[in-house]
Parts: structure tokens; sequence; C-alpha cells
């Protein structure tokens, strides 16, 4: 695996940044990651990768940020057949809401409901824990790769 595109959908900035340092992570590992916003992406290309990364917040009540919703809207009006995707999903949001980390789940669903394959566990970061949510990413998306490596 030498290229895996992130998409990350924020509203104020935090997923691109975890994004953005995932990527630099992965770099350094030897795989090319462009990062992407879901913004900016036709769900028209998923069909064309074999792995990408999500990385997104949860904003409203439980609702995705605003730069994720054309994305999930065309997943969801074009339905691309997605059975040769897999992905691995990351989500940021606050416990302190009922409504925790919901957003990742939603597209988590999205994807899965195409056909896509999930790849290990949601990776979620708590605004409310205190921890570095790049530093927690980079942990959990080293554990992603060794799952699509080679046996
Ligand atoms: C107005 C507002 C609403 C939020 N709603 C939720 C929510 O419903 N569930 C959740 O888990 N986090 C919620 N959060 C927390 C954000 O997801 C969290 O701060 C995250 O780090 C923001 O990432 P972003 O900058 O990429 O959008 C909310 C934050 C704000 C400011």
């Amino acid at each position: 695996m030498d290229r895996i595109t992130i998409l990350f959908g924020t509203e104020s900035g935090n997923a691109e940044m975890v994004a953005d340092d995932l990527s630099a992570a992965m770099g350094q590992g030897g795989i090319d990651a462009p990062v992407v916003s879901m913004e900016d992406y036709s769900v028209d290309d998923l069909r064309s990768q074999d792995v990408i990364i999500l990385v997104v917040s949860t904003y409203g009540e439980g609702d995705l940020p605003e730069t994720a919703v054309p994305f999930f809207q065309a997943l969801r009006e074009d339905k691309p057949d997605l059975a040769g995707l897999r992905f691995a999903a990351f989500g940021l949001g606050d416990s302190t809401y009922d409504t925790y980390n919901l957003g990742v789940a939603t597209l988590v669903s999205a994807l899965t409901d195409l056909g896509a394959t999930q790849i290990g566990e949601t990776g979620h970061h708590d605004a409310d824990s205190g921890l570095d949510a790049s530093e927690l990413a980079v942990t959990w998306v080293n554990d992603v790769l060794a799952l699509t490596a080679p046996a």
C-alpha cells in the first residue's frame, strides 16, 4: 500500500489538522497520503481507490460538519458500488454531548451500506479528554496500517 487518500470533513479545522498530521506521519513511513477535503471530492472517485481514510468531526446535535454534508448526500443519492473499497475512519467529538461522535458513525454506515469494508475499529478523539487529537490518531493509524499489510 503506497498511496492512501485521506478525506476530511471539518467545521472549525481540527479534523483537517489531524488529517495533515496523519499524512505527515504516513509519509515518514513511505506512504503517499494526499489530504483532500470532502467538499472537493467526488464520490465517483471512490470506486478507483483501494483504501481511504476518513477523518470527520461531529457538529450541531450529532450532525456532520458542513464540509462533509455534500459528500454524504452524494453517497446517499448516487449510491456508488463500493464493494472494492476498504476504509478506515477516525472521528472527532466531545463526550459532553449525548451525540458523541455520531458524525463518523453516520459516514461509516453510509460507506458500509454501499459495500465498502471497514479496516479496524473506528478511532475516536474526545475533546473533553484533554488528549492530543493528532497523537491519538497517529497511534490509531499505525494499528490500522498493520491490518492492511500483506501477511
Ligand atoms: C456547536 C458545537 C456542536 C458540537 N456538537 C457535537 C456533537 O453533537 N457531538 C460530538 O461528539 N461533538 C460535538 N462537538 C465537538 C466537536 O466535534 C469537537 O470540538 C471537534 O474537535 C471539532 O472538530 P472540527 O474542528 O474538525 O470540526 C460540537 C462542537 C461545537 C462547537
